[in-house]
């Protein structure tokens, strides 16, 4: 599976990298975004948020509580970390998301692989000291600024 790799330094920097890779993620995407509390998924989520749907990263907060947050026709945002069980996941109704969504970002996906599809991209983040975090991102398209989002392909 093709892997990139970046490094930032901080949660500026994260926010800019999210919406550097929302060009490359196209109609449909999936996107689990996986590693530690306070790793930067959230972080990670806005810019991807600002760079797909040019919303301000003022106007988007962690959907902990909320579990789902719907920021734009079809454009979802959603943190399992409240939910225990594989029978709370369900109640959420993802499957109908899956199909409908334009584009979905999970937080703590990861603790359900039988329920995520299996064509998502996935996107680890790691602490490497301080304010520098790893960012792995893992079957994301090649880039291809204008066309991602426009067609898909
Ligand atoms: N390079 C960096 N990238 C992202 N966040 C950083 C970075 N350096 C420091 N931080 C800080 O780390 C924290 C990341 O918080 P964030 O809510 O994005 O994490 P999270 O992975 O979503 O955590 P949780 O599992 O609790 O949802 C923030 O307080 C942010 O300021
Ligand atoms: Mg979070």
């Amino acid at each position: 599976m093709n892997a990139e790799r970046f490094e930032t330094a901080s949660e500026e920097e994260t926010i800019a990298l999210g919406e550097r890779l929302a060009a490359r993620l196209p109609e449909g995407s999936v996107v689990l975004l996986t590693g530690n509390l306070g790793a930067g998924k959230t972080t990670l989520a806005k810019g991807i948020l600002q760079g797909w749907i040019h919303l301000p990263a003022e106007e988007i907060s962690s959907p902990t509580f909320t579990l789902i947050h719907e920021y734009a026709e079809g454009v979802y945002h959603i943190d399992l970390y409240r939910l225990d069980t594989r029978a709370e996941v369900e109640t959420l109704g993802l499957d109908d998301i899956f199909d409908h969504a334009r584009l979905v970002l999970i937080e703590w996906g990861e603790r359900f692989p039988e329920l995520m599809p299996a064509n998502s991209v996935r996107i680890e983040l790691e602490s490497a000291g301080q304010d520098r975090r790893a960012i792995q991102v893992t079957a994301l398209r090649p880039a291809a600024p204008d066309q991602a989002r426009e067609t898909g392909k």
